[in-house]
């Protein structure tokens, strides 16, 4: 008989840990070895979320780290890297959704972050958990940082144009909408129902938001030159979902049919990148409650394009991905136990 891979699964009780248990629970290779919370320690899951899975709950510090394979870390940055080095030191290959281990610089973290990096070695040796661009370092890696919801959509959205060297001048726009999921389940004013029902915001515009390093690393790698981001994140008032839309000056005419056969000959064989034919646009219903990152071209004068890419920020822009990275990690199907 096959012997099923064993996870545990940190920060259970918040939406990106939740959504790590409903698919790894209907994962065929893998088993959840256990859930962690800290407000919540010694409930079951179903005391927390409206769902009949009667999962234990435990502390973080009581994690039996010797009875798993790989750990999902899904907590806020910052308590991440104390758990991910244990996770390391126990022998255990780690997986965490955080932003911790995102930026290999360490003053580039700390710039962002506000606070010291303070495990500069595990973050030397983390790999960019993007599998359709680092699919081999992360099927060696102990330790997958998986990428932001925003960057997920923005990378594989460009990522064709920088490869190919095609983007004009130093730096492109980016227009982003997120669900109201992106800001996790804590309570703030600004996820309130209240305000953000009904109502359309943009925040952190211009050059401000946590994800943009990131997106300029991995863009500047492809392209083999610094390319600046200036992007203007907003709150939508549905629960899952990020639309992207960039705008893009080429560095000499390309037709439509061109560009399409352009990106489709750069995610061919990639089972979670769509795209779409010449006329169609990227919207949510393409993606949510998917792994999938649907992307549309759209020529706006010979060498003005707007890329439009749509994930769902929980899926594809968190848990999903986890999962992908994971089976790349073991050495399974690419798609087990996730919806393409
Ligand atoms: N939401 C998204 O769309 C999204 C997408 C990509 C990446 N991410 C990243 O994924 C991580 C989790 O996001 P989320 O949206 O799931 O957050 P969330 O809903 O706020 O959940 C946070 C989880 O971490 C636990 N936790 C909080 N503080 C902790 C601490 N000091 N030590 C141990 N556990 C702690 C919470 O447990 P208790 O409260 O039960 O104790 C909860 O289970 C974040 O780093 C986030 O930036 C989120």
């Amino acid at each position: 008989m096959r012997t099923m891979l064993k996870a545990g699964i940190f920060g259970a009780t918040g939406y990106t840990g939740f959504r790590l248990v409903d698919i790894v629970r209907r994962h065929p290779e893998v088993e959840i070895g256990f859930a962690t919370s800290e407000r919540s320690a010694g409930s079951r899951l179903s005391d927390v979320f409206a769902c009949p899975w009667d999962i234990a709950l435990i502390a973080a510090g009581d994690a039996p780290l010797d009875e798993v394979d790989a750990a999902f870390l899904c907590l806020p940055h910052g308590a991440s890297i104390p758990a991910v080095q244990r996770v390391v030191e126990a022998g255990v290959r780690a997986i965490d959704l955080s932003a911790d281990f995102r930026l290999s610089d360490p003053q580039v973290y700390e710039q962002w972050y506000n606070t010291p990096h303070t495990a500069t070695d595990l973050l030397a040796e983390a790999v960019y958990g993007l599998p359709e661009l680092h699919r081999e370092a992360v099927a060696g890696a102990r330790l997958v940082a998986n990428p932001g919801c925003y960057p997920t959509s923005v990378i594989l959205g460009l990522y064709p144009l920088a490869k190919q060297n095609l983007i004009s001048g130093n730096s492109v726009i980016v227009d982003s909408k997120s669900g109201v999921s992106g800001a996790g389940r804590g309570l703030s004013l600004k996820t309130h129902f209240v305000e953000a029902h009904a109502n359309f915001s943009p925040y952190n515009i211009g050059h401000q938001h946590r994800h943009i390093p990131e997106m300029e690393a991995e863009l500047s790698a492809a392209l083999d030159r610094p390319l600046s981001v200036t992007f203007s994140p907003h709150l939508l008032p549905t629960n899952q979902g990020i639309l992207s839309t960039m705008y893009v000056t080429l560095v000499e005419p390309w037709s439509e049919s061109e560009l399409l056969s352009l990106y489709g000959e750069t995610y061919a064989g990639e089972p979670f990148v769509h795209v779409l034919p010449a006329g169609d646009l990227a919207t949510l219903r393409h993606v949510v409650n998917t792994n999938r990152c649907t992307i549309s071209l759209t020529l706006a004068g010979e060498d003005q394009l707007i890329v439009c890419a749509a994930i769902d920020n929980l899926i594809k822009g968190a848990s999903g991905q986890a999962v992908q990275n994971f089976n790349v990690m073991f050495g399974l199907e690419e798609t087990t136990g996730l919806e393409t």
